[in-house]
């Protein structure tokens, strides 16, 4: 038995022990996307932890996600195999901020995406992910959006909606990196590749692209093209997703890594289901306010 063998086979009878399932985010690397029970993107994953019927849940993604599932999940154990897998995006809105804007702009919904912490979402009015935020906020009755925290995905949102939308000044690096100059080189060299990029990106990388959408979006496209090559604008592990579900295609990638994502490992993974580490516990009234947001954007697709 090689190394990787041992060590899936140690967490497949640790997860049966603990009636664990394992979801990882499609930014993992590859041998924890195989090792997984479901692999998707947030708003997948949202859903897939409303669903299940386990008792702990091993999420393989950065804290926000875990903690969204711990308020979707209030009764189940859910382990975040490292506990510095952290979101540089999330970090940059802060609950008080908003809710001094809030208090002087009545007005003015605040929409917060997924990427953020449990204290903004529990001051939002309802939150999105990538995949829904043009949905979510065409479906306000407010005409005034606060969008919290990513301003590339709500520059994105204001080109699709008649809706007067404010923008909060955060970003994600791993996008925000990924440069023009870089898309046009990568065409340069392969003309026939379609570029697609993740709406993370800056304006005008997302205005060179032939799509874009969320992760799940970028899969479906890539599946239904006909094109045999894809320049992709987002994490670097995004491509092993992509290859494996279409192993007759190619893949150009940008060479950018979240390095909160990449640092879930199978060893940790073990680790988690052996010590039962580390826990994620959110304050019960942060919890349940933060629910009504995710439950109002779970209702809306
Ligand atoms: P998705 O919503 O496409 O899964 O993206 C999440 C994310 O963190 C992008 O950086
Ligand atoms: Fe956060 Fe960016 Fe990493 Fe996504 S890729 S988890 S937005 S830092």
């Amino acid at each position: 038995m090689t190394i990787l063998q041992k060590l899936t086979a140690s967490i497949q009878q640790l997860k049966k022990e603990r009636n664990a399932i394992i979801l990882a985010h499609v930014y993992q690397h590859g041998e924890v996307q195989d090792i997984a029970d479901y692999v998707g993107d947030s708003l997948d994953l949202s859903r897939r932890v409303v669903n299940t019927k386990a008792d702990v849940i091993v999420f393989c993604g950065v804290q926000f996600m875990a903690e969204t599932a711990a308020i979707l999940n209030p009764y189940k154990t859910i382990l975040l195999p490292d506990k510095n897998a952290g979101c540089g995006l999330a970090d940059m809105a802060a609950r008080e901020q908003i809710l001094n804007l809030k208090n002087k702009n009545h007005g003015l919904a605040i929409v917060s995406y997924v990427n953020s912490s449990a204290e903004v979402k529990a001051v939002s009015d309802i939150c999105c992910t990538s995949a829904n935020a043009v949905d979510v906020v065409n479906s306000l009755n407010y005409n005034s959006v606060l969008f919290v925290p990513d301003r590339n995905l709500g520059a994105y949102v204001a080109e699709r909606t008649n809706k007067d939308i404010h923008l909060w000044d955060g970003y994600c690096y791993v996008h925000e990196n990924i440069k023009s100059n870089k898309i046009q080189q990568l065409k340069e060299k392969h003309s026939e590749a379609e570029i697609i990029v993740h709406p993370e990106c800056t304006t005008p990388v997302r205005h060179m692209a032939d799509f874009t959408g969320s992760t799940s979006q970028m899969s479906e496209y890539v599946k239904k093209s006909f094109k045999k090559e894809f320049i992709v604008g987002t994490e670097e592990s995004f491509i092993y997703r992509l290859k494996s579900d279409n192993p007759d295609k190619q893949f150009y990638g940008v060479n950018s890594f979240c390095e909160g994502m990449n640092t879930i490992t199978l060893e940790k993974i073990k680790q988690a289901l052996e010590r039962m580490e580390y826990k994620i516990d959110v304050p019960e009234e942060t919890s349940e306010k933060a629910a009504i947001a995710l439950d109002r954007m779970l209702a809306v697709l």
